[in-house]
């Protein structure tokens, strides 16, 4: 086990270039298995969870190699129908292979999947949906069977939350469908906007009919493709965050501005000293913000991915912020964590109540999830002392390498065996 020791305080300079979306890579991985041949995936950032899926998709084999930032995929012995147990169990994101394995063989077996621990995380809409489009499924034994005599065939489909995985998951079945499929309320995330892009370049039929209606007309098959993902709007938005609570002076390259526009605007209404030009943000350092009033809501709205990142920002301003967490209301095991370094925070049901402190002391805590070890990473930074962050292994799901690009920032942050 490795923990993160970080001595706070220190003012971060210099550029940082954001990598590609992890929660794009995801999706358009488990797509290639739609094809039959070799597809080629630009802009792979370095994740653990990359490695899990790459492993997911082994299991079931494929063939999988990666050279730098590209991954090859081929799809050209697909043998199994079974995804791995142990895998599916360490990553949610591995119930996407559901959806394609199914619309591709009529059958499917994929374990009930695991992830972060940011409360529970139901799958009904992906299992609703797949038997709107013909699938019979069963549930037993901690296994989802899906199956299905013929072709699956389109249907309207309403999802009754726009979730992001049960959009992506059912884009990829309905995608080699008989007939035309509807997906109502859909999430229309950035990056289930580049899965649509990814399928089309495929050769699937999928119109956007104005957010959140989805038209996908089946086609009877899809050929592999070359495909650069798009950069990873949280970590661009973590990296942004981190410029502002050390105070320094800090460029994010590489950043789509436009997947940016909601967490922007927030640190503007917050008075945070920026500049933005067309895939750049610029912290200057004399930031000082005030509270704020957040909502997490689905994609334009704040994103629950960097809700614990500004509640860290909260906690170091003059005044009372809210934070109320709509889409997963028990994310909130960074709390316990920030208050053992000094915050001053009161957790009512789905909402945190921040009362501004004027610092906050390094101490050791325990990272639960992805966002909410980065939120540790910035409290670290701002922290008067030593703060040590221990289970730094979710982080290591989300961030590449950030201990190093960090300190190539200045940051005093060091990697060490426990
Ligand atoms: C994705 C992201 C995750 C992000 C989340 C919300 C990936 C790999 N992960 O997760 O980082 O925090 O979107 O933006 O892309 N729900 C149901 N039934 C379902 C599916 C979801 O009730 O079948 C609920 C969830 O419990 C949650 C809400 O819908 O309350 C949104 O979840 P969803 O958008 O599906 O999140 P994920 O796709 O799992």
């Amino acid at each position: 086990m490795e923990k993160f020791i970080i001595q706070g305080e220190v003012p971060l300079k210099g550029k940082i270039r954001v990598k590609g979306a992890k929660n794009s890579a995801l999706p358009l991985m488990a797509g290639c298995l739609l094809t039959e041949g070799k597809s080629y995936l630009e802009n792979i950032p370095h994740l653990t969870d990359i490695t899990v899926m790459m492993k997911v998709l082994e299991g079931l084999g494929a063939e999988v190699k990666r050279e730098d930032d590209i991954l090859e995929i081929n799809t050209a012995k697909l043998s199994h129908h079974e995804a791995p147990y142990d895998l599916v169990k360490m990553m949610r994101a591995s119930i996407l292979v559901l959806g394609p394995i199914l619309a591709r063989f009529g059958y499917a077996r994929v374990p009930l999947p695991g992830g972060c621990n940011i409360g529970a995380r139901p799958i009904n809409l992906h299992l609703e949906g797949l038997k709107k489009l013909g699938a019979e499924i069963k549930v037993k034994n901690g296994y989802i069977e899906a199956r299905t005599k013929r072709r699956l065939k389109g249907n309207s489909i309403y999802l009754n939350l726009p979730s992001v995985g049960a959009t992506e998951d059912l884009l990829l079945a309905a995608s080699l469908t008989e007939g035309t499929t509807l997906i109502n309320n859909a999430s229309y995330s950035p990056e289930v906007i580049d899965l649509i892009n990814f399928l089309k370049k495929m050769g699937a039929k999928i119109e956007n009919r104005g957010g959140k209606l989805i038209k996908v007309e089946g086609v009877k098959e899809l050929r592999p493709v070359s495909y650069s993902i798009i950069p990873d709007r949280i970590e661009a938005g973590t990296f942004i965050m981190a410029g502002i609570i050390t105070r320094g002076e800090v460029t994010i390259e590489g950043a789509h501005i436009d997947h940016l526009k909601t967490p922007l605007a927030k640190l503007r209404e917050m008075d945070v000293k920026m500049e933005i030009t067309d895939n750049e943000v610029k912290i200057r350092g004399e930031s000082v913000w005030k509270p704020m009033k957040i909502k997490t809501l689905p994609y334009p709205g704040f994103s629950t991915d960097l809700q614990p990142q500004i509640t860290t920002l909260a906690c170091l301003t003059q005044g009372v912020s809210a934070i109320v967490e709509t889409i997963f209301k028990d994310r909130f095991t960074h709390i316990s964590e920030l208050r053992k370094m000094g915050a001053d925070i009161e957790r009512k049901e789905g909402m945190a109540i921040v009362k501004g402190v004027p610092l906050l002391r390094g101490t050791s805590v325990v990272a639960s999830d992805i966002r909410g070890g980065a939120a540790l990473i910035l409290a670290g930074l701002a922290a008067k002392g030593v703060t040590e962050i221990h289970n730094i292994y979710h982080i290591d799901r989300g961030y590449e390498k950030i201990e190093e690009r960090l300190s190539k920032l200045g940051a005093n942050i060091l990697r060490v065996e426990e």
